[in-house]
Protein backbone atom coordinates (compact mmCIF):
# COMPACT_ATOMS: atom_id res chain seq x y z
CA UNK A 1 0.00 0.00 0.00
CA UNK A 2 1.44 3.40 -0.85
CA UNK A 3 2.00 5.69 2.30
CA UNK A 4 1.35 9.38 1.87
CA UNK A 5 2.81 11.68 4.06
CA UNK A 6 1.22 15.02 5.50
CA UNK A 7 2.65 17.78 7.61
CA UNK A 8 0.65 18.48 10.51
CA UNK A 9 0.83 21.07 13.21
CA UNK A 10 0.33 20.11 16.63
CA UNK A 11 0.06 22.18 19.72
CA UNK A 12 3.25 21.58 22.29
CA UNK A 13 0.50 22.10 25.25
CA UNK A 14 -2.45 20.41 24.48
CA UNK A 15 -1.91 18.27 21.51
CA UNK A 16 -4.43 19.76 19.52
CA UNK A 17 -3.88 18.90 15.54
CA UNK A 18 -4.39 21.27 12.35
CA UNK A 19 -3.89 21.39 9.08
CA UNK A 20 -1.93 24.37 8.74
CA UNK A 21 0.11 26.69 11.22
CA UNK A 22 -1.54 29.16 13.57
CA UNK A 23 0.19 31.35 16.09
CA UNK A 24 -3.00 31.24 19.06
CA UNK A 25 -3.77 27.09 19.67
CA UNK A 26 -7.74 27.48 19.65
CA UNK A 27 -8.74 24.49 21.66
CA UNK A 28 -6.10 26.24 24.68
CA UNK A 29 -5.37 29.56 23.86
CA UNK A 30 -1.51 29.45 24.29
CA UNK A 31 0.66 31.48 21.48
CA UNK A 32 3.08 29.74 19.24
CA UNK A 33 2.84 26.53 20.73
CA UNK A 34 2.17 24.96 17.23
CA UNK A 35 5.05 22.53 16.05
CA UNK A 36 5.28 21.10 12.73
CA UNK A 37 5.17 17.50 12.45
CA UNK A 38 4.76 14.56 9.86
CA UNK A 39 2.27 11.64 10.03
CA UNK A 40 1.03 8.78 7.26
CA UNK A 41 -2.17 9.01 5.78
CA UNK A 42 -2.63 5.47 4.16
CA UNK A 43 -5.87 3.87 3.94
CA UNK A 44 -3.99 0.49 5.12
CA UNK A 45 -3.24 2.40 8.27
CA UNK A 46 -4.07 0.22 11.23
CA UNK A 47 -6.45 2.91 13.04
CA UNK A 48 -8.52 2.93 9.26
CA UNK A 49 -8.16 -1.20 9.56
CA UNK A 50 -8.85 -1.79 13.01
CA UNK A 51 -12.19 0.57 12.43
CA UNK A 52 -13.53 -1.32 9.72
CA UNK A 53 -13.57 -5.36 11.34
CA UNK A 54 -16.53 -4.31 14.15
CA UNK A 55 -15.84 -5.24 17.61
CA UNK A 56 -18.12 -7.51 18.25
CA UNK A 57 -16.79 -9.91 15.70
CA UNK A 58 -14.20 -10.40 17.44
CA UNK A 59 -12.75 -13.24 19.68
CA UNK A 60 -13.12 -11.68 23.00
CA UNK A 61 -14.97 -9.24 24.41
CA UNK A 62 -14.81 -9.55 27.95
CA UNK A 63 -15.72 -7.76 31.57
CA UNK A 64 -14.84 -9.83 35.06
CA UNK A 65 -17.12 -8.94 37.95
CA UNK A 66 -15.29 -6.43 39.93
CA UNK A 67 -15.16 -9.10 43.15
CA UNK A 68 -13.03 -11.68 40.62
CA UNK A 69 -10.26 -9.37 39.99
CA UNK A 70 -7.54 -10.26 42.22
CA UNK A 71 -4.37 -7.66 43.14
CA UNK A 72 -1.30 -7.75 44.77
CA UNK A 73 -2.47 -5.69 47.53
CA UNK A 74 -0.34 -2.44 47.36
CA UNK A 75 3.22 -4.17 46.16
CA UNK A 76 5.65 -0.71 45.46
CA UNK A 77 9.18 -1.26 45.46
CA UNK A 78 11.01 0.93 47.58
CA UNK A 79 13.38 3.10 45.91
CA UNK A 80 15.83 3.29 48.65
CA UNK A 81 15.76 7.12 48.75
CA UNK A 82 13.33 8.45 51.84
CA UNK A 83 12.98 11.53 49.63
CA UNK A 84 11.69 10.01 46.41
CA UNK A 85 9.67 7.48 48.33
CA UNK A 86 8.07 10.31 50.33
CA UNK A 87 6.39 11.60 46.80
CA UNK A 88 6.10 8.28 45.12
CA UNK A 89 3.53 7.04 48.37
CA UNK A 90 6.27 4.21 49.17
CA UNK A 91 8.04 3.53 46.23
CA UNK A 92 7.37 2.33 42.31
CA UNK A 93 4.21 0.40 41.74
CA UNK A 94 5.36 -2.34 39.30
CA UNK A 95 3.75 -2.55 35.32
CA UNK A 96 3.62 1.49 36.19
CA UNK A 97 4.93 3.90 34.25
CA UNK A 98 6.68 7.01 35.68
CA UNK A 99 7.40 10.54 34.31
CA UNK A 100 10.04 12.39 35.71
CA UNK A 101 10.17 15.92 34.16
CA UNK A 102 12.88 18.85 34.47
CA UNK A 103 14.75 21.55 32.91
CA UNK A 104 17.64 20.18 31.28
CA UNK A 105 20.46 20.03 33.19
CA UNK A 106 18.63 20.07 36.64
CA UNK A 107 19.98 16.24 37.54
CA UNK A 108 17.66 13.81 35.61
CA UNK A 109 19.76 11.58 34.95
CA UNK A 110 21.83 11.87 37.85
CA UNK A 111 18.81 11.06 39.89
CA UNK A 112 17.97 8.00 38.16
CA UNK A 113 20.95 6.52 37.94
CA UNK A 114 21.04 7.11 41.53
CA UNK A 115 17.76 5.17 41.78
CA UNK A 116 19.41 2.40 39.86
CA UNK A 117 22.10 1.72 42.74
CA UNK A 118 19.64 2.13 45.57
CA UNK A 119 16.27 0.51 44.32
CA UNK A 120 14.92 -2.37 46.25
CA UNK A 121 14.50 -5.12 43.47
CA UNK A 122 15.99 -8.39 42.80
CA UNK A 123 15.15 -8.47 39.59
CA UNK A 124 17.68 -6.68 37.21
CA UNK A 125 17.44 -3.21 36.46
CA UNK A 126 18.28 -1.82 32.47
CA UNK A 127 18.58 1.59 32.08
CA UNK A 128 18.32 2.72 28.43
CA UNK A 129 19.96 6.17 27.16
CA UNK A 130 19.44 7.60 23.92
CA UNK A 131 21.55 10.88 25.11
CA UNK A 132 24.93 9.44 26.26
CA UNK A 133 27.40 7.09 25.12
CA UNK A 134 27.63 4.00 27.14
CA UNK A 135 31.76 5.26 28.27
CA UNK A 136 30.13 8.67 29.58
CA UNK A 137 27.20 6.51 31.70
CA UNK A 138 30.37 4.50 32.79
CA UNK A 139 32.01 7.41 34.20
CA UNK A 140 28.89 8.87 35.48
CA UNK A 141 27.96 5.65 37.21
CA UNK A 142 31.63 6.00 38.60
CA UNK A 143 31.15 9.32 40.14
CA UNK A 144 28.50 8.58 41.57
CA UNK A 145 29.31 5.34 42.78
CA UNK A 146 26.85 3.30 41.54
CA UNK A 147 27.88 -0.24 41.30
CA UNK A 148 25.35 -3.32 41.28
CA UNK A 149 25.34 -6.81 39.48
CA UNK A 150 22.24 -7.02 37.25
CA UNK A 151 22.32 -3.63 36.45
CA UNK A 152 22.48 -3.20 32.51
CA UNK A 153 23.10 -0.09 30.21
CA UNK A 154 22.26 0.08 27.08
CA UNK A 155 22.66 3.40 24.38
CA UNK A 156 19.37 3.17 22.23
CA UNK A 157 16.98 5.09 20.62
CA UNK A 158 14.76 2.37 19.34
CA UNK A 159 11.36 1.85 21.62
CA UNK A 160 11.21 -2.04 19.96
CA UNK A 161 14.75 -2.79 20.67
CA UNK A 162 14.02 -2.14 24.47
CA UNK A 163 11.24 -4.17 24.27
CA UNK A 164 13.74 -6.92 23.09
CA UNK A 165 15.90 -6.19 25.86
CA UNK A 166 13.13 -6.52 28.17
CA UNK A 167 12.49 -9.91 27.14
CA UNK A 168 16.51 -11.22 27.11
CA UNK A 169 17.07 -9.55 30.85
CA UNK A 170 13.47 -9.73 32.24
CA UNK A 171 14.24 -6.49 34.19
CA UNK A 172 12.08 -4.83 37.28
CA UNK A 173 12.84 -1.40 36.43
CA UNK A 174 13.25 0.23 32.75
CA UNK A 175 14.79 3.96 33.00
CA UNK A 176 14.48 5.62 29.63
CA UNK A 177 17.05 8.72 29.36
CA UNK A 178 14.69 10.86 27.61
CA UNK A 179 11.74 10.37 26.02
CA UNK A 180 12.61 12.87 23.33
CA UNK A 181 15.16 10.80 22.05
CA UNK A 182 13.21 7.81 21.13
CA UNK A 183 12.03 7.15 18.03
CA UNK A 184 9.99 4.50 16.46
CA UNK A 185 11.18 4.61 12.81
CA UNK A 186 8.28 2.93 11.68
CA UNK A 187 6.92 6.51 12.12
CA UNK A 188 7.93 9.26 9.71
CA UNK A 189 8.53 12.13 11.95
CA UNK A 190 11.87 13.42 13.60
CA UNK A 191 12.88 12.29 17.18
CA UNK A 192 11.61 14.93 19.69
CA UNK A 193 8.16 15.31 17.59
CA UNK A 194 5.00 15.38 19.30
CA UNK A 195 3.76 12.01 17.39
CA UNK A 196 7.11 10.21 18.05
CA UNK A 197 6.77 11.25 22.14
CA UNK A 198 3.11 10.24 22.23
CA UNK A 199 3.66 6.80 20.26
CA UNK A 200 6.99 6.16 22.08
CA UNK A 201 5.58 6.99 25.20
CA UNK A 202 2.53 4.67 24.50
CA UNK A 203 4.69 1.35 23.40
CA UNK A 204 6.44 2.15 27.00
CA UNK A 205 3.47 1.84 28.34
CA UNK A 206 1.87 -1.15 26.99
CA UNK A 207 5.69 -2.68 27.95
CA UNK A 208 5.40 -1.50 31.46
CA UNK A 209 2.07 -3.29 31.56
CA UNK A 210 2.74 -6.26 29.83
CA UNK A 211 5.40 -7.28 31.21
CA UNK A 212 4.52 -6.33 34.62
CA UNK A 213 8.37 -3.78 35.03
CA UNK A 214 8.21 -0.12 36.41
CA UNK A 215 9.13 1.97 33.40
CA UNK A 216 10.60 5.71 34.37
CA UNK A 217 10.82 7.97 31.56
CA UNK A 218 12.68 10.89 31.51
CA UNK A 219 10.93 13.75 30.06
CA UNK A 220 12.93 17.62 29.25
CA UNK A 221 11.08 20.04 30.05
CA UNK A 222 10.64 23.54 28.30
CA UNK A 223 10.86 27.32 29.96
CA UNK A 224 7.43 27.60 30.81
CA UNK A 225 7.34 23.94 32.41
CA UNK A 226 5.54 22.21 29.67
CA UNK A 227 7.14 18.86 29.10
CA UNK A 228 8.67 19.42 25.47
CA UNK A 229 6.17 17.60 23.29
CA UNK A 230 2.51 17.38 23.98
CA UNK A 231 0.78 17.57 27.53
CA UNK A 232 -0.70 14.47 26.71
CA UNK A 233 1.92 12.47 28.03
CA UNK A 234 0.60 13.70 31.21
CA UNK A 235 -2.35 12.18 31.02
CA UNK A 236 -0.91 8.73 30.16
CA UNK A 237 1.74 7.85 32.20
CA UNK A 238 0.24 6.90 36.00
CA UNK A 239 2.52 9.36 37.96
CA UNK A 240 4.32 12.64 36.75
CA UNK A 241 7.21 14.01 38.94
CA UNK A 242 8.72 17.43 38.55
CA UNK A 243 12.37 17.72 39.28
CA UNK A 244 12.92 21.46 40.31
CA UNK A 245 15.83 23.26 40.98
CA UNK A 246 17.93 26.59 40.10
CA UNK A 247 20.79 25.65 38.35
CA UNK A 248 22.90 27.86 40.34
CA UNK A 249 21.09 27.45 43.50
CA UNK A 250 22.16 23.90 44.86
CA UNK A 251 19.18 22.54 46.12
CA UNK A 252 15.91 20.27 44.28
CA UNK A 253 12.76 19.88 44.19
CA UNK A 254 11.39 16.71 43.47
CA UNK A 255 7.43 17.07 43.18
CA UNK A 256 4.90 14.79 42.29
CA UNK A 257 2.28 16.60 40.00
CA UNK A 258 0.12 13.32 39.38
CA UNK A 259 -0.35 10.16 41.35
CA UNK A 260 -2.51 7.56 40.36
CA UNK A 261 -1.06 5.30 43.44
CA UNK A 262 -1.37 8.10 46.14
CA UNK A 263 -1.17 12.12 47.22
CA UNK A 264 0.33 14.34 45.18
CA UNK A 265 1.37 16.91 48.05
CA UNK A 266 4.54 15.91 48.91
CA UNK A 267 8.14 17.12 48.07
CA UNK A 268 11.27 15.84 48.16
CA UNK A 269 14.05 17.36 48.65
CA UNK A 270 17.54 17.55 47.62
CA UNK A 271 21.13 18.97 47.62
CA UNK A 272 23.56 18.76 44.24
CA UNK A 273 27.03 17.81 45.60
CA UNK A 274 29.92 17.04 43.70
CA UNK A 275 29.23 13.30 44.30
CA UNK A 276 25.48 13.65 42.81
CA UNK A 277 22.61 14.35 44.95
CA UNK A 278 22.13 14.56 48.68
CA UNK A 279 18.82 14.28 50.27
CA UNK A 280 17.92 16.98 52.82
CA UNK A 281 15.59 15.91 55.49
CA UNK A 282 15.64 18.78 57.49
CA UNK A 283 14.55 21.32 54.79
CA UNK A 284 13.24 23.84 57.14
CA UNK A 285 16.78 24.09 58.56
CA UNK A 286 18.16 24.56 54.93
CA UNK A 287 15.76 27.07 53.53
CA UNK A 288 16.51 29.37 56.72
CA UNK A 289 20.32 28.94 56.09
CA UNK A 290 21.91 32.50 55.47
CA UNK A 291 18.88 34.34 56.74
CA UNK A 292 19.83 37.98 57.53
CA UNK A 293 19.21 38.60 61.64
CA UNK A 294 17.40 41.23 62.71
CA UNK A 295 16.60 43.05 58.91
CA UNK A 296 13.45 45.00 57.93
CA UNK A 297 11.75 43.07 55.27
CA UNK A 298 12.42 39.57 56.51
CA UNK A 299 9.54 37.05 58.29
CA UNK A 300 9.75 33.64 59.10
CA UNK A 301 6.54 31.30 58.01
CA UNK A 302 6.04 28.09 57.98
CA UNK A 303 4.06 26.17 55.00
CA UNK A 304 2.76 22.84 54.64
CA UNK A 305 4.27 20.53 51.80
CA UNK A 306 1.84 17.53 51.61
CA UNK A 307 2.42 16.58 55.53
CA UNK A 308 5.36 18.05 56.51
CA UNK A 309 5.51 20.98 57.42
CA UNK A 310 8.62 23.29 55.84
CA UNK A 311 9.38 26.93 57.68
CA UNK A 312 10.70 29.29 54.70
CA UNK A 313 11.77 32.80 54.61
CA UNK A 314 9.41 35.32 53.35
CA UNK A 315 11.45 38.79 52.07
CA UNK A 316 9.73 42.45 51.15
CA UNK A 317 11.65 44.97 50.10
CA UNK A 318 9.47 48.00 49.63
CA UNK A 319 11.36 51.12 47.76
CA UNK A 320 10.55 54.40 46.23
CA UNK A 321 9.42 54.02 42.94
CA UNK A 322 11.20 56.09 40.14
CA UNK A 323 8.55 56.27 37.11
CA UNK A 324 5.04 56.77 37.64
CA UNK A 325 4.11 52.79 37.66
CA UNK A 326 5.11 51.57 40.77
CA UNK A 327 5.78 48.15 40.07
CA UNK A 328 4.50 44.87 42.19
CA UNK A 329 6.62 41.76 41.45
CA UNK A 330 5.81 38.24 43.21
CA UNK A 331 8.72 35.12 43.67
CA UNK A 332 7.95 32.02 45.22
CA UNK A 333 3.99 33.46 46.23
CA UNK A 334 0.90 34.23 43.89
CA UNK A 335 1.24 37.51 41.78
CA UNK A 336 -2.29 38.31 42.57
CA UNK A 337 -2.38 37.63 45.85
CA UNK A 338 0.34 39.69 46.70
CA UNK A 339 -1.25 42.41 45.10
CA UNK A 340 -4.18 41.74 47.35
CA UNK A 341 -2.52 41.67 49.91
CA UNK A 342 -0.80 45.34 49.43
CA UNK A 343 -4.69 46.56 48.79
CA UNK A 344 -5.29 45.57 52.32
CA UNK A 345 -2.21 46.77 53.81
CA UNK A 346 -3.61 50.85 52.47
CA UNK A 347 -7.16 49.88 53.23
CA UNK A 348 -6.99 48.43 56.56
CA UNK A 349 -3.37 49.79 57.81
CA UNK A 350 -3.01 52.74 56.62
CA UNK A 351 0.04 52.71 55.18
CA UNK A 352 0.45 54.00 51.21
CA UNK A 353 2.26 51.50 48.75
CA UNK A 354 1.29 54.44 45.94
CA UNK A 355 4.57 56.04 45.48
CA UNK A 356 6.63 52.34 46.70
CA UNK A 357 8.01 49.62 44.53
CA UNK A 358 7.58 46.58 46.30
CA UNK A 359 9.26 43.30 45.45
CA UNK A 360 7.81 39.92 47.47
CA UNK A 361 10.28 36.73 47.40
CA UNK A 362 10.01 33.47 48.81
CA UNK A 363 13.93 33.14 49.86
CA UNK A 364 15.18 29.83 48.68
CA UNK A 365 13.60 29.06 45.65
CA UNK A 366 10.42 27.84 47.28
CA UNK A 367 6.96 28.00 46.04
CA UNK A 368 3.75 28.73 48.37
CA UNK A 369 0.44 28.13 47.16
CA UNK A 370 -1.76 28.50 50.96
CA UNK A 371 -2.83 31.30 52.11
CA UNK A 372 -1.22 30.75 55.01
CA UNK A 373 1.87 32.80 53.63
CA UNK A 374 -0.48 35.94 53.94
CA UNK A 375 0.03 37.32 57.23
CA UNK A 376 4.00 36.90 56.98
CA UNK A 377 3.91 38.57 53.67
CA UNK A 378 1.67 40.87 55.27
CA UNK A 379 4.39 41.52 57.88
CA UNK A 380 7.16 41.29 55.64
CA UNK A 381 5.47 44.10 53.69
CA UNK A 382 4.57 46.39 56.65
CA UNK A 383 8.07 45.56 58.23
CA UNK A 384 10.17 47.18 55.07
CA UNK A 385 7.51 49.72 54.70
CA UNK A 386 8.43 51.09 58.45
CA UNK A 387 12.24 49.70 58.20
CA UNK A 388 11.69 48.16 60.96
CA UNK A 389 12.50 44.50 61.70
CA UNK A 390 9.85 41.83 63.41
CA UNK A 391 10.76 40.90 66.50
CA UNK A 392 13.80 38.21 66.19
CA UNK A 393 12.89 34.57 67.26
CA UNK A 394 9.16 34.80 65.66
CA UNK A 395 7.47 33.52 63.48
CA UNK A 396 3.75 33.99 61.54
CA UNK A 397 1.31 32.60 59.43
CA UNK A 398 -2.10 32.34 58.63
CA UNK A 399 -4.80 33.65 55.76
CA UNK A 400 -5.58 36.89 55.73
CA UNK A 401 -9.54 37.58 54.63
CA UNK A 402 -10.47 41.01 52.86
CA UNK A 403 -11.66 42.80 55.51
CA UNK A 404 -8.41 42.55 57.28
CA UNK A 405 -9.15 39.27 59.33
CA UNK A 406 -7.01 36.55 60.03
CA UNK A 407 -8.78 33.01 59.32
CA UNK A 408 -7.84 29.62 60.62
CA UNK A 409 -5.35 27.73 58.71
CA UNK A 410 -5.00 23.57 58.55
CA UNK A 411 -2.13 21.99 60.71
CA UNK A 412 -1.85 24.93 62.92
CA UNK A 413 -0.12 22.63 65.48
CA UNK A 414 2.25 21.08 63.20
CA UNK A 415 3.78 24.06 62.17
CA UNK A 416 3.49 25.80 65.51
CA UNK A 417 5.90 22.20 66.33
CA UNK A 418 8.17 22.95 63.50
CA UNK A 419 8.98 26.26 64.72
CA UNK A 420 9.91 25.16 68.22
CA UNK A 421 11.63 22.39 66.69
CA UNK A 422 13.76 25.10 64.78
CA UNK A 423 14.37 27.11 67.79
CA UNK A 424 11.91 29.86 67.49
CA UNK A 425 10.82 31.65 70.70
CA UNK A 426 7.44 33.31 69.44
CA UNK A 427 4.52 32.73 67.07
CA UNK A 428 1.67 34.19 66.03
CA UNK A 429 -1.44 32.45 64.60
CA UNK A 430 -5.01 33.37 63.84
CA UNK A 431 -6.99 33.97 67.10
CA UNK A 432 -9.43 31.11 65.53
CA UNK A 433 -6.55 28.38 65.29
CA UNK A 434 -5.80 29.53 69.00
CA UNK A 435 -8.72 27.68 70.88
CA UNK A 436 -7.75 24.15 69.11
CA UNK A 437 -4.19 25.08 69.57
CA UNK A 438 -4.67 25.47 73.37
CA UNK A 439 -6.87 22.73 73.62
CA UNK A 440 -4.28 20.44 72.31
CA UNK A 441 -1.75 21.76 74.96
CA UNK A 442 1.56 20.42 73.49
CA UNK A 443 3.16 23.41 72.03
CA UNK A 444 2.34 25.81 74.60
CA UNK A 445 5.48 24.60 77.07
CA UNK A 446 8.01 24.94 74.52
CA UNK A 447 6.81 28.32 72.31
CA UNK A 448 4.54 31.38 73.56
CA UNK A 449 2.09 31.63 70.84
CA UNK A 450 -0.07 34.29 70.39
CA UNK A 451 -3.26 34.97 69.16
CA UNK A 452 -4.19 37.60 66.79
CA UNK A 453 -7.46 38.52 65.14
CA UNK A 454 -6.80 40.65 62.47
CA UNK A 455 -3.90 42.25 60.43
CA UNK A 456 -3.22 45.68 62.89
CA UNK A 457 -3.23 42.95 66.09
CA UNK A 458 -0.75 40.90 63.78
CA UNK A 459 1.45 43.82 63.04
CA UNK A 460 1.15 45.17 66.59
CA UNK A 461 2.54 42.41 68.27
CA UNK A 462 5.12 41.15 65.46
CA UNK A 463 6.84 45.09 64.59
CA UNK A 464 5.57 47.90 66.74
P1 LIG B 1 22.17 15.72 34.80
O1 LIG B 1 21.72 14.62 35.69
O2 LIG B 1 23.00 15.36 33.63
O3 LIG B 1 20.94 16.59 34.33
P2 LIG B 1 19.72 16.22 33.32
O4 LIG B 1 19.76 14.77 33.08
O5 LIG B 1 18.50 16.69 34.07
O6 LIG B 1 19.93 17.03 32.09
O7 LIG B 1 22.93 16.76 35.76
C1 LIG B 1 23.72 17.71 35.19
C2 LIG B 1 24.26 18.70 36.17
O8 LIG B 1 24.51 18.21 37.46
C3 LIG B 1 25.55 19.19 35.63
O9 LIG B 1 25.47 20.58 35.52
C4 LIG B 1 26.58 18.76 36.61
C5 LIG B 1 25.82 18.51 37.86
N1 LIG B 1 26.37 17.39 38.65
C6 LIG B 1 26.92 17.65 39.89
O10 LIG B 1 27.00 18.77 40.34
N2 LIG B 1 27.38 16.58 40.63
C7 LIG B 1 27.32 15.30 40.18
O11 LIG B 1 27.74 14.38 40.89
C8 LIG B 1 26.75 15.07 38.88
C9 LIG B 1 26.68 13.69 38.32
C10 LIG B 1 26.28 16.13 38.16
MG1 LIG C 1 20.28 13.81 31.30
Amino acid sequence: MPQKLKTVYICDRCGYETGRWMGRCPNCGEFGTFVEDVVEVSPGSSAAAASKTPVTAQAKVKAYPLEDIGIQADKRDSTGISELDRVLSGGLVPGSLTLVGGEPGVGKSTLLLQLCKTIKTGSPILYVSGEESLAQIKLRARRLGVARPGLYIMAETRPDAVEGAVQSYNPGLVVIDSIQTMADERLPSAPGSPTQIRECALYLMKLAKARDVSVVIIGHVTKEGAIAGPRLLEHMVDTVLYFEGDKELNYRIVRAVKNRFGSVNEIGVFEMAGDGLAEITNPSMYMLSGRPVNAAGSVVTCAMEGTRPILAEVQALVSRTSFGMPRRVAAGADYNRVVMLIALLEKRAGLNFGNYDCYVNVAGGLRINEPALDMAAVAALASGYRNMPVREGMIIFGEAGLTGEARAVVHAEKRVLEAARLGFSECIVPQANLKTLSAQGAPANRIKILGAANIGEMLDAAIY
